[in-house]
Order: C-alpha cells, then sequence, then structure tokens
C-alpha cells in the first residue's frame, strides 16, 4: 500500500521536530521510520528528498536519492543502489552567503511551485543511519535539497518563503 504524504494543513509539519539520540539512531524504531521514509520516496515520480515529518514523524531525519543526483541516466541503476543519503540530527556548520534564485516545489504543497532564494553552498554534519557523523560539502540543487530539508525539521514549508509561486 502507497503511504500518504502528508500535506500542509497538518499540524505535524509545523512542528519543531525532535532530535533523536545517538545510541537510538540503530534501533529498530528508526529502522522502521527510515524504510518507511525510503518506500515512500521511492513510490513518489517527482520526489527528490523527503523529511520524517512528512510521513508523520517528528523527528529530525531526511533521506535524499542518490539517483538522479549522483549519475547520468535512469536505465542502469539497479536496486540496492537506490538506497537514499541519510541524514539524521543535520546541522549546517557553514553556509555561503551567495545566494541563487532557484524554482522549487515540495510533496506536502501539491501542485504548488514557486522561486527562492537558496544559498549556493553549505557544509552540513548529520549521522548516517549507523550512527556514524559525518561532514559533507554540497552545492547547487544538493545545497538546495538540504536547505529545504532542514526547514522541514523546523516546521518551515517553501511557501513561506517564497518569492513568487504559482499552480501551473
Ligand atoms: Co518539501
Amino acid at each position: 500500500m502507497k503511504i500518504k504524504i502528508i500535506q500542509k494543513e497538518n499540524k505535524v509539519l509545523r512542528q519543531n521536530a525532535k532530535e533523536i539520540p545517538v545510541e537510538k539512531i540503530k534501533s529498530k524504531e528508526i529502522k522502521k521510520v527510515l524504510k518507511r521514509m525510503s518506500k515512500t520516496l521511492n513510490e513518489s515520480e517527482n520526489g527528490v528528498a523527503l523529511a520524517a515529518p512528512q510521513i508523520g514523524e517528528s523527528l529530525r531525519i531526511f533521506i535524499v536519492k542518490t539517483f538522479p543526483l549522483t549519475s547520468g541516466s535512469a536505465d542502469h541503476v539497479d536496486e540496492n543502489k537506490k538506497s537514499p543519503m541519510v541524514f539524521i540530527n543535520p546541522v549546517i556548520i557553514k553556509i555561503s552567503s551567495k545566494k541563487n534564485i532557484v524554482d522549487e516545489g515540495c510533496l506536502s504543497v501539491e501542485g504548488v511551485y514557486g522561486t527562492i532564494k537558496r544559498a549556493e553552498k553549505l557544509t552540513i554534519e548529520a549521522y548516517n543511519e549507523n550512527g556514524e557523523k559525518k561532514t559533507r560539502g554540497a552545492s547547487g540543487l544538493l545545497a538546495q535539497i538540504i536547505q529545504h530539508e532542514i526547514d522541514h525539521l523546523n516546521g518551515v514549508l517553501f511557501i513561506d518563503k517564497a518569492e513568487s509561486l504559482e499552480k501551473p
């Protein structure tokens, strides 16, 4: 059965999501949440990333499809390479002052798109699904996605900040 993505009217999207105690990252409970998130993201055609509140879990987790961000074509991706990048308790530790105006949408705001200012580059620190703390740099689309997803964890939707919105 398809898992429903929570839409913008739902209050869970407006909460400040809870941090996960490091010792609980590898727990069954969190594994289950991650599984549901991956399934939901893989089933969505347009989605590139998903935050836990979007499936009703007010936790500081988001995932990003590794494909098509890191590979060119859809044709040769085998199933086990489809596991997403996992960010748990993410913190942006560095962000560029240079911003770009970019197009954006959200699985929780169906049918609405807009333009928004996003920093061009950032550095993020987060735990992965194995409980290891990792730091990585991101620019362009990945940096934009990370900013969008961290907003979700802080109860912010892109429509709050967009410079213009349209329903095509
Ligand atoms: Co979103």
